[in-house]
């Protein structure tokens, strides 16, 4: 067996430390935005600023008292129009989205705020060009489709199982005591991705799973952040104990 593979950080060449340090800092950054995209697109769903369970139950399984152009209005598309408008679209859907006033109302806000982007040509976000489209999504809201979910299903786990490969492969290197922990960290997201992802599918059976997702997703970052500021730290300000220095630096 080679001992190259499990030496700790500061017996590794130089070269190979400064290729961690920057793919670490490239993915942190990946993660902090993959963070601000979360808390965009499911903030505020259901009228609180925060993100909550509550915006998770909604994006997931639907709201039971709004319909999906309201809590889109509320959540993801707030930015797309000033608030006047947004309540007019919303009083409108209230009056039960009738086509007499359409026109003169949601229609003409429609037409000028949100057809650039949904106005047919893109198949995976709604068409709201003209009344017929847009009174299907001012119906009730039930949830994000079994189809969007397959999508992206498939892609997170795809992406994250790179993701925490290459971070963990990177951790492997760090010296953690005891051995069953540095296991654990290394194993806590494919887990979490795993508890996550299923459990978009089961909010929509059973709401209360939105927990599930909440969880899953704090479990994975803290696992990220723990792997990451451990390998920045004991590559770079470390002082390795003595046992580890007689070892030759191999870590189990
Ligand atoms: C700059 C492009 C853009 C504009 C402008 C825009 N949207 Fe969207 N919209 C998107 C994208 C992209 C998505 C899918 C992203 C997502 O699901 O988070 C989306 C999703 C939606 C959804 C579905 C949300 C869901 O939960 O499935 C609705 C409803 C919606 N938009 C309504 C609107 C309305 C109403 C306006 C105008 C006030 C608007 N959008 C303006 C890009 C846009």
């Amino acid at each position: 067996m080679t001992r190259q593979n499990c030496v700790h950080f500061q017996f590794l060449p130089m070269g190979m430390r400064t290729l961690y340090t920057a793919t670490l800092l490239v993915l942190g950054t990946g993660y902090l935005f993959a963070m601000i995209y979360i808390f965009e697109s499911h903030a505020g769903r259901d009228g609180d600023p925060m993100l909550s369970v509550n915006d998770l139950i909604i994006a997931y399984s639907g709201s039971k008292s709004d319909t999906k152009l309201e809590s889109a209005l509320k959540g993801p598309m707030k930015n797309m129009l000033p608030p006047e408008e947004q309540h007019e679209i919303i009083a409108w859907v209230r009056r039960g989205a009738k086509k007499e006033d359409f026109d003169q109302t949601a229609g003409k806000i429609i037409a000028a705020r949100c057809e650039t982007c949904h106005g047919g040509t893109n198949p995976h976000i709604p068409n709201l060009k003209g009344y017929s489209n847009v009174a299907q999504a001012a119906q009730l809201d039930t949830g994000m489709d079994i189809f969007t979910l397959v999508r992206v299903s498939h892609i997170h786990l795809f992406g994250i199982t790179f993701i925490f490969f290459i971070v963990g492969s990177i951790f492997c290197h760090a010296y953690i005591k005891p051995l069953w922990l540095k296991c654990v960290i290394l194993t806590l997201p494919f887990l979490s991705i795993l508890a996550d992802i299923g459990s978009w599918y089961l909010t929509k059976l059973f709401p209360p799973f939105a927990w599930v997702v909440m969880i899953s997703g704090g479990l994975m970052g803290m696992a990220f952040a723990l792997m990451w500021f451990v390998s920045i730290w004991q590559m770079w300000f470390y002082k390795m104990p003595p046992e580890l220095v007689q070892n030759d630096g191999v870590v189990s």
